[in-house]
């Protein structure tokens, strides 16, 4: 793992953005994608940016359960609202939180996921070391599948909501297997409340209850902190 310290979330955003162009100058196709507040700083750098996306597809992590497209507290709306509906891509692709069936939707997701090898993916970092909703204790082996949210991450996602009670309990998340395929990840964390994640990902041992420690395992992976996130790492 190469880990790069930034001042704040800005220049995070500004670093990110650097490893992407870097990327699509080598020719790169498909981009997996994160929601979250942490992108939103790359997601601005890719939005006043001067380069088109129109031929590049890119590949969403995950979507809540019984939210449509249309709901501004989805994933879908999300991506739309902060990144596709500036600058076109050729396709985009966030499983589908209102399928009737979602073990069928996964399915579908993991054919795409296949058609599609994710050259870069971006990833955030949940305070318990989640990454898409790959919660503590996923298999490493997993695919996309239904994922129950547990309580810390329904607590830390109701900000977006108007009350707990109407943060979805589900989501369809890409699983881990499918992440470490990707050839280059990176992963950024702003804040002191993903300071712990970040240490026990990178300095810790590699064990399912942390599931973005599987990453020290993956040999293609930047990870970007802000002096706050990084205050916990000890070399
Ligand atoms: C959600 C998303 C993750 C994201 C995490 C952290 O649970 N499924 O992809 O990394 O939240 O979110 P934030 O970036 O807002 O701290």
């Amino acid at each position: 793992m190469k880990v790069i310290q930034v001042k704040h979330a800005q220049e995070g955003g500004k670093q990110a953005f650097a490893q992407l162009k870097e990327a699509m100058d080598k020719g790169i196709t498909t981009l997996g994608l994160a929601t979250g507040s942490t992108p939103v700083t790359l997601y601005q750098e890719m939005v006043t940016s001067a380069l088109d996306f129109s031929h590049l597809t890119s590949v969403n992590l995950d979507e809540y359960v019984g939210l449509s497209g249309e709901n501004p507290q989805s994933y879908r709306y999300f991506m739309n609202e902060h990144l596709f509906n500036k600058k076109p891509f050729k396709e985009t692709f966030v499983p589908n939180g209102q399928a009737k069936d979602l073990d069928e939707e996964c399915a579908r997701y993991n054919d795409i996921i296949a058609q599609h090898p994710i050259d870069l993916q971006v990833l955030g970092i949940g305070r318990n070391g989640h990454i898409g909703f790959n919660e503590p204790g996923t298999s490493f082996d997993v695919q996309t599948h239904v994922v129950a949210l547990t309580d810390s991450t329904i607590e830390a996602n109701k900000r977006y909501f108007d009350s707990i009670e109407e943060v979805p309990t589900h989501a369809l998340s890409m699983g881990i297997a499918s992440i470490l395929k990707s050839k280059q990840i990176i992963l950024m964390a702003f804040g002191k409340e993903k300071a712990a994640a970040v240490a026990k990902m990178i300095e810790g041992p590699v064990t399912e209850q942390l599931p973005a420690s599987v990453l020290q395992m993956h040999p293609n992976v930047i990870v970007i902190v802000d002096e706050q996130a990084a205050s916990e790492l000890t070399k």
